[in-house]
């Protein structure tokens, strides 16, 4: 079973951080980050469409431009023991450049689910390529199943996979007909027949976001193919997983 950090190490350091995405790298397989654009149309890793709950700052992040995020500290509501982190939103060329010389895979979320990003899918491939990522590394996910589609037609060779958060109906089929690599559920929905028909089908599934050890262990006997956790670091070492 292979490993994603979510968001980047996000127990340890502010989430969607260039810190927290920097300590997960000896960790993981692969690492978790959510896109979106600025006012002026720039690609920021921040996981709300408000900057409200993990900044100092309001607002939505449509409104701001990149240069406004900037002065924002990304890590004021961290709740880490050391207590708040000062650091900024990065931008998406920011951890393009940070993760381009590292092995791990790249699971970009397209945070497309209630906003639209007009050319946010075409940009996201653009930007990864301008960072000489190779295509195998990417993975690109989203709720919006259209942004699944716009990828595949804008780069064929750039694996997707399909987020949900509620039972799907098949989802291994879906996933066949958006000509996605594999399915991305909450980890609460997924069911063995979830795995057995997805494989069955050459689908892989990685689930978000386990949240303990024990809930580990659940998706393992499910035999995924894959967490994306909060915590690597430390659910490996609880499983005795080096
Ligand atoms: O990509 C997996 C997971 O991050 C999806 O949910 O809300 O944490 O972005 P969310
Ligand atoms: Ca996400």
């Amino acid at each position: 079973m292979r490993w994603f950090a979510h968001r980047g190490a996000s127990d340890q350091f502010p989430e969607n951080t260039l810190e927290a995405i920097e300590a997960a790298i000896p960790d993981v397989d692969g690492i978790e980050f959510d896109v979106h654009f600025s006012r002026d149309g720039v690609g920021v890793i921040i996981h709300d469409e408000t900057v409200n709950r993990t900044t100092d700052g309001t607002g939505r992040v449509v409104d701001l431009t990149v240069a406004e995020l900037k002065q924002l500290n990304a890590g004021a509501r961290f709740k880490g023991s050391d207590g708040p982190v000062k650091t900024t939103i990065p931008t998406l060329d920011e951890v393009l450049a940070l993760l381009a010389p590292t092995n791990v895979k790249l699971n970009i979320e397209l945070k497309t689910d209630t906003i639209r990003y007009p050319g946010i899918e075409a940009y996201t491939l653009g930007r990864c390529h301008a960072h000489g990522i190779e295509k195998n590394r990417l993975i690109f996910s989203s709720f919006n199943h259209y942004s699944i589609d716009t990828v595949r037609k804008l780069d064929p060779g750039v694996e997707t996979a399909i987020l949900y958060p509620y039972p799907l109906y098949h989802p291994e089929q879906q996933a066949k007909q958006l000509g996605a690599k594999a399915i991305h559920p909450d980890y609460r929905r997924v069911t063995k027949g979830d795995v057995r028909l997805a494989h069955a089908a050459g689908i892989e599934v990685r689930v978000y976001t386990p949240k303990s050890v024990e809930d580990v262990r659940r998706m393992i006997m499910l035999g995924v193919d894959a967490v994306i956790v909060n915590d690597p670091k430390g659910f490996k070492a609880s499983l005795s997983i080096h």
